[in-house]
């Protein structure tokens, strides 16, 4: 038997402009996790099964496209493993699907990395990330490739599209609460309904974008030198970016204004947006009240994470 696993992730500048060349920052949120066991099956074929999504299958009834069943396919066509093997795969996530935490990119990085070990082939981070974004082309549609290298490197990541990898620290601890919505938004709508605005006036998101890269720039500074204090006001700059992208949502606005009101120095939405995530950074000290008031304006759940 094998094991693997792999965090969820949360962006903290820049999602969306992302998508276009724009620089982002995101960082693993190790508080929530994919797994995947992979055993050899008395049973022939290759049983996945994956309950938090109600999936209990044997991969020849998965369509192709089917994001697992393409990791499966890509992992035995790499390695050239044939005839398929008899494996039974349990997958187990704590991460929301569709929730900007990355669940796609984390269950795809756990099942490489656990076929790799059961098969005895040694994958370094770089080709388990490559391996990832191509199944994040099925979820996606047009990803930008930041959700599948923050998992798979598992550090903070300054990410730019087609870039070698960057990653940074902080200069100074600091503590962010990440607050659920509770809606399920796939991505690939948010990006899809983006993407038709800026085909239909792209000198006008190409601006906004613009705006975008200029915060993400001052805030990994700012992170890397320690000065904390600032950034909340480069989230609140971001969000206002992220609403005029149409890409946040009612709930995601409540959830933001009540980090604001009860003490967070900044909030914003974090990934595809329309439901999903927020994020609100937080003195320690005032965290347990910060995420009193975000569950009374609707959170369904939050987490404390700090970014060191
Ligand atoms: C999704 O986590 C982040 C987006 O910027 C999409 C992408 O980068 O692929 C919305």
């Amino acid at each position: 038997m094998t094991h693997a696993s792999a965090p969820g992730k949360i962006i903290l500048f820049g999602e969306h402009a992302v998508v276009y060349g724009r620089p982002a920052l995101a960082v693993p949120v190790t508080q929530v996790h994919a797994d995947v066991e992979v055993t050899d099956s008395p049973r022939a074929g290759i049983w996945v099964h994956a309950p938090e999504v109600n999936l209990h299958a044997e991969l020849a009834s998965l369509p192709s496209d089917h994001p697992l069943a393409s990791v499966l396919h890509n992992f035995f066509f790499a390695f050239g493993i044939s005839p398929f093997p008899s494996l039974n795969i349990a997958i187990s996530s704590t991460i929301p699907v569709a929730s900007g935490l990355g669940s796609g990119a984390a269950v795809t990085v756990a099942l490489v990395r656990a076929l790799s070990a059961h098969f005895d082939t040694s994958m370094t981070d770089e080709q388990v990330n490559a391996f990832a974004y191509e199944i994040e082309k099925l979820h996606h549609g047009t990803p930008s490739g930041i959700d599948n290298t923050v998992i798979a490197y598992a550090r903070p990541v300054y990410f730019i599209k087609d870039r070698p990898i960057e990653t940074f620290s902080a200069g100074r601890p600091f503590t962010l609460l990440i607050a659920d919505t509770g809606i399920p938004a796939p991505t690939k709508e948010s990006v899809g309904d983006l993407r038709k605005l800026w085909q239909a006036d792209q000198t006008r998101w190409e601006k906004v974008f613009d705006q975008v890269e200029v915060i993400s720039k001052q805030a990994k500074e700012k992170i890397e030198r320690g000065q904390i204090d600032s950034l909340g006001e480069l989230m609140n700059q971001n969000h206002a970016l992220l609403q005029e992208m149409t890409v946040s949502s009612p709930e995601l606005d409540r959830l933001v204004e009540a980090a604001r009101r009860s003490g967070a120095s900044g909030a914003k939405m974090s990934g595809g947006g329309r439901g999903g995530n927020m994020i609100a950074i937080v003195e320690q000290e005032q965290a347990a009240a910060v995420a009193e008031a975000l569950k009374s304006a609707g959170a369904k759940r939050t987490i404390a994470t700090t970014v060191a």
